[in-house]
């Protein structure tokens, strides 16, 4: 049985799509769903799908081992990110090295780095005039969106694109291919 850990920090689509595309295979499980946002539209949904979660905050995520110590006790083989605002600190990052992942909603290396979430990355897009845009799943490493990526999939920006309707179509190739990307990257573990 190979376990996932899943980190958001918002509302958390990515994530119940990833735990409903795992929901009856019985070599992959999402373990628990962590979160640095009690407010977090994340937590509903996992006491909706029965999945444990967990709110962190800044302190214990970067000055103590507390929530390394949790994915280890779990036995976590994978873990993925899915809107998570923070970055990773180091002794996480050195425990799961290449096991952890990200998707950004943009192709990278553009429209990525601190500042560059949600629809920051959509309206910087659409400003530039961009024709295409897309979705980047990466390796999580120190820093924004600098990973190694794994699977870019694009998309058309259309002239009367909205940052919302833009978001929205975003939104369905993320959930259309994120899972996937995750199990792929399950199977080279
Ligand atoms: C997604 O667009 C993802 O690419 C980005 O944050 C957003 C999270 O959306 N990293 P949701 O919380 O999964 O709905």
């Amino acid at each position: 049985m190979k376990k996932i850990a899943v980190f958001a920090s918002g509302n958390g689509s990515n994530a119940e799509q990833i735990a409903h595309f795992f929901s009856d295979n019985n070599d992959v499980e999402v373990s628990i769903i962590l979160t640095n946002n009690l407010k977090a539209g994340v937590l509903e949904r996992a006491s909706r799908l029965n999945i444990h979660s967990l709110v962190f905050d800044r302190k214990s995520f970067y000055h103590t081992d507390n929530i390394l110590n949790i994915l280890k006790e779990k036995n976590i083989d994978l873990i993925v990110l899915a809107g998570f605002m923070w970055l990773v600190p180091h002794n996480i990052l050195t425990h799961y090295p290449n096991r952890i992942i990200n998707i950004h909603p943009a192709l990278l290396p553009k429209y990525g780095g601190k500042g560059m979430y949600g629809h920051h990355v959509h309206e910087a897009v659409i400003a530039a005039g961009e024709t295409k845009s897309g979705i980047s799943i990466h390796y999580v490493n120190e820093k924004y969106d600098e990973g190694q990526v794994i699977l870019q999939k694009e998309l058309k920006v259309l002239k009367n694109d909205t940052p919302e309707n833009l978001a929205s179509r975003i939104h369905e190739l993320e959930y259309e291919y994120y899972p996937k990307a995750i199990e792929q990257v399950l199977t080279e573990l």
